[in-house]
């Protein structure tokens, strides 16, 4: 696989705890796996009605979103607090392309406020990194999405859907279907299932929306989503990415629907079971069909509460409150 050049030693500290959370790469199965557990932990007491946990209780999060995001904010800003953290959320209009200093400008006026976690999202790859590059000890970052690079706990929380329904990872046929070419979700997601040793990843799309190269990634790459489904476990749906698409990639949402589109029939070509997956935002009748979306096999609203459960996760581990830790306050 090609280096990720965002991604580095960054994120775990010398004793090989999580310090930042920004990429896949860099990260090994063993503190991705800790993640997980310590996220099921987290369900667990959400479960059994326990609404917070006393585990960042003095500390501030700050949620700076330079993009839109519905799921992926409101999920974080639940998580800081069932985990009672003190948060704020900025909406940053980021029409206008921020550049490295003026993003510098911008942490050291948010440092001001002393925050403890930073969670980001940005236009522009790397920006996630730039940040934990420069804020102090102790302080630390979680990359929510940057450009069309990574997007490293909606994979978390993917992977985490997956093996709740299908721990027998190594067995898995994975089809990713759509706009990888600008999709930072396709990418974290195809380096967290290669690290946890899934049989197959399959990656299917219009030749416009397809990386070049794609196969060094350690995916099996297919023109037709008909031959991609046979034997299928997962198949995963992706937003097509108009906002970062240059010029005309698509030739119309019709024809896309009628060779991409996850339909009942092509359900049919998988294995019975098969699992259906989206990040969302979803376009129905295009990507999906709602009689699919929002059918027994689709995981996609479990997606969100996983979300949740992923996102508490991995603010503990970087502040260093790990699952032992996770006593119930009473409230
Ligand atoms: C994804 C994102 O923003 O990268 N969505 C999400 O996090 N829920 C995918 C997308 O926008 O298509």
């Amino acid at each position: 696989m090609k280096r990720d050049p965002y991604a580095n030693n960054l994120q775990v500290r010398p004793d090989g705890t999580l310090r930042h959370f920004l990429s896949i790469e860099g990260l090994d199965q063993a503190l991705l796996t800790r993640v997980l557990d310590t996220a099921e932990s987290f369900d667990a007491a959400s479960q059994k009605n326990v609404r917070k946990l006393p585990l960042l209780r003095g500390k501030t999060v700050l949620n700076l979103f330079f993009e839109p995001s519905t799921r992926t904010r409101t999920t974080f800003d639940l998580a800081a607090r069932r985990l009672s953290a003190d948060v704020v959320n900025l909406d940053i209009n980021a029409s206008s392309a921020v550049k490295g200093e003026s993003l510098l400008d911008t942490l050291r006026t948010l440092e001001a406020m002393r925050s403890d976690l930073f969670v980001i999202r940005h236009p522009q790859a790397g920006a996630a990194e730039f940040f934990a590059r420069h804020v102090p000890e102790g302080v630390a970052v979680l990359n929510a999405g940057d450009g069309r690079h990574a997007h490293p706990t909606q994979a978390m929380l993917d992977l985490f859907t997956i093996r709740r329904h299908r721990p027998d990872l190594e067995n898995l046929v994975v089809v990713i279907v759509g706009d990888v070419a600008h999709s930072r979700v396709a990418r974290s997601q195809i380096q967290v299932l290669n690290l946890f040793g899934v049989r197959q990843v399959r990656v299917v799309g219009p030749a416009t929306l397809i990386p070049s190269g794609v196969e060094q990634m350690g995916v099996h790459l297919y023109s037709s989503l008909d031959d991609a489904m046979v034997d299928a476990d997962v198949v995963i749906g992706l937003r097509l990415q108009k906002e970062r698409m240059r010029g005309p990639l698509l030739t119309s949402s019709e024809e896309y629907y009628q060779r991409y589109g996850i339909t009942a029939k092509r359900l049919t070509l998988a294995r019975p079971e098969c699992l259906v997956m989206h990040p969302g935002p979803m376009n129905r009748g295009i990507e999906i069909d709602s009689e699919v979306a929002d059918g027994p096999q689709s995981t996609v609203l479990e997606q969100v509460r996983n979300g949740l459960a992923v996102r508490m996760a991995i603010m503990a581990l970087t502040m260093g409150a790990g699952p032992g830790l996770a006593t119930e306050s009473g409230q």
